[in-house]
């Protein structure tokens, strides 16, 4: 029997990272990393304690890392830029020496904030161009890790869905939770999305675990949406109050730090690379919604 390849996962408890891991276990041997210690979890390391990472990896020398640790949420990262820089940027570097060093690949995971906002549709071809420290952080770290000789960087949007081991909610539970207590939610109806399940982007991701592929690929969900539309989708979708929720817009949303107004990820790409094709957001809620009352009974 061939010896499975070491794949290391960092945001184990995350949304993108939980979910690779879990689908990743069959074919690869996967050790987890994060921040917050629980059984999930092989190693507690904080990206803050750069020195604690290249331990890790001494100790558990991987052939393959994704990167799908640090912060992700835009208000944090512009109010606490020191420290989003040293968990976004700095860490990358140290991750991205060890690679070097020991010839293994890494896959990078970005975002569609790197763009301005001002086109329907991103390439990887077009000009990243931030507009808030988030954003910023993520393009560095896309530069550090292009510098690879065997790497990938992931441009993703919106992503959503239901893990065993994730430790947050995200937008479509966020929406069934509200509505669930009768309570009424702003959405903005003038920002747009390609909403991604997670489920389409952690098989994605593990195709190119051994892949040949280099570079930047954008895997994000096929449909571009407004993000009121995309919460009335799965409102109606998990069969609760539509009435709940109203439209408005960016300028009367209390959001403090700007945010790009149309990040529609093109996909071409990952199409003639790995064959993807991601599910609907009507086939991506439905998964989530059968998952969740799974739980219930
Ligand atoms: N979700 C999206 O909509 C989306 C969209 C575009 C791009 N992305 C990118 O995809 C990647 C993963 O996103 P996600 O949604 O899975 O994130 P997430 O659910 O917020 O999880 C982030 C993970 O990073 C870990 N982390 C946070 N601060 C850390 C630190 N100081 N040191 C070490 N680990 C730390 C957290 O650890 P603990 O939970 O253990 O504390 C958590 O496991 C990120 O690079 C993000 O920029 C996500």
């Amino acid at each position: 029997m061939t010896k499975k390849r070491k794949v290391l996962v960092t945001g184990a408890n995350g949304l993108i990272g939980s979910r690779i891991a879990e689908l990743a276990d069959l074919d690869f041997d996967i050790i987890t990393m994060s921040k917050t210690k629980n059984e999930w979890v092989d190693y507690v390391v904080d990206f803050k304690n750069v020195e604690e990472i290249t331990e890790v990896l001494n100790l558990s020398n991987p052939d393959v890392i994704i990167n799908a640790g640090g912060i992700t949420s835009i208000e944090f990262a512009e109010i606490n830029r020191a420290e989003t820089t040293l968990v976004n940027v700095d860490a990358v570097k140290v991750i991205a020496r060890w690679c070097e060093e020991r010839e293994a690949r890494l896959i990078q995971f970005s975002t569609d904030f790197v763009f301005n906002g001002t086109k329907d549709w991103y390439c990887e071809s077009d000009i990243a161009s931030p507009i808030s420290h988030y954003g910023q952080s993520k393009l560095k770290s896309e530069e550090i890790a292009l510098n690879l000789g065997s790497s990938v960087v992931i441009r993703t949007s919106l992503v959503y869905g239901l893990t065993n081991h994730m430790s947050r909610l995200n937008f479509p539970l966020w929406i069934y939770n509200e509505l669930t207590k009768g309570n009424t939610l702003k959405i903005t109806a003038d920002q747009f999305r390609s909403p991604t399940f997670v489920d389409d982007l952690a098989l994605a991701t593990i195709d190119l675990i051994e892949h040949s592929f280099n570079g930047i690929i954008h895997l994000a969900g096929s449909k571009r949406l407004n993000v009121y539309d995309f919460a009335l989708e799965a409102a109606e979708l998990f069969c609760l109050n539509i009435e709940l929720l109203t439209p408005i817009n960016t300028d009367n949303s209390g959001q403090n730090v700007k945010r790009p107004m149309s990040t529609g990820l093109n996909n071409g790409l990952a199409l003639a690379v790995i064959g993807y094709k991601p599910r609907s957001p009507k086939e991506g809620l439905k998964q989530i919604f059968k998952k969740l009352n799974t739980q219930k009974n």
